[in-house]
């Protein structure tokens, strides 16, 4: 059955987890699907993952919707949430075009913004327009140099507060969650208690309402970073790096294609 914004708020309620992963591609969107993720989230984490940037600030509208696109052709239950990159949503009005491009072009269900009270007017505008919005409070990689690189945020008790401010402005506005990335287990964890919608953390400990992680990093895929908070439920780096060597060797030693792989 789809899975829509209002029951991934629902689940909260209710007591259930939220399960989400990131995928930016038809194949692996369509057995994300069927392994019965509840969402889907079309990263601009694509831009160091698949096109080899240093952050996510190049990432542009033009490949975010080519690759919701290809997830939202493969997918048929879980809820598929474009990431909003960089400068897509610098004013309200500028916010809601570039989210009804994901919704009417690439058959996104969701956009996902990051910032609290500072977007606050363009939020507004997506969920008074219908639209679904992910909040991303945190560590947020768009605003990554500005917050010191790639670090922890919410140590101090002053920014602790920021994020908590933000958090509970974000509920208030109406977004269906909020993830929360790279904050200490206790802030989470307050967060987590306080507002109503579900939070969905990554590096965010084990108190939230669902969580979140960039796919090729649980798949074992070497990345330009590698943070702590990522369990490797597979070595696909290792499984690949062995077949094609395989696949080299055997095409070397005239070993393939054999008689049977041949037409006669
Ligand atoms: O771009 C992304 O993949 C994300 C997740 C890390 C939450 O925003």
């Amino acid at each position: 059955m789809k899975i829509t914004a209002k029951s991934i708020r629902d689940k909260k309620s209710k007591g259930e987890k939220v399960t989400a992963l990131t995928a930016y591609d038809f194949t692996l969107a369509k057995i994300l699907d069927e392994a019965g993720l509840d969402i889907i989230l079309v990263g601009d984490s694509l831009g160091m993952v698949l096109l080899g940037y240093d952050s996510t600030v190049p990432v542009t509208m033009r490949d975010m919707l080519h690759h919701t696109k290809a997830v939202g052709a493969a997918v048929r239950n879980a809820l598929v949430v474009a990431d909003m990159p960089f400068g897509s949503y610098d004013t309200p009005e500028r916010a809601l075009r570039s989210a009804r491009r994901f919704l009417q072009e690439a058959k996104a269900d969701a956009v996902k913004v990051e910032g609290g009270r500072r977007i606050e007017e363009q939020v507004k505008m997506l969920i008074q327009s219908g639209i679904p919005v992910m909040g991303h409070l945190g560590m947020t990689p768009q605003t990554a140099s500005s917050l010191g690189g790639y670090h922890v945020q919410g140590k101090e008790a002053e920014q602790a507060e920021e994020i908590f401010e933000d958090a509970k402005r974000l509920d208030q506005l109406g977004v269906f969650s909020i993830v929360l990335e790279c904050v200490p287990s206790a802030l989470a964890d307050r967060i987590t208690r306080e507002v109503k919608c579900p939070t969905v953390g990554i590096g965010a400990g084990p108190k939230t309402d669902g969580q979140v992680l960039v796919l090729h990093d649980m798949l074992g895929f070497e990345g330009k970073v590698s943070p702590k908070f990522v369990r490797k439920y597979a070595d696909l780096g290792q499984v690949i790096r062995k077949a094609v060597t395989g696949y080299r060797d055997d095409v070397l030693k005239g070993k393939f294609p054999s008689e049977k792989e041949s037409y006669h």
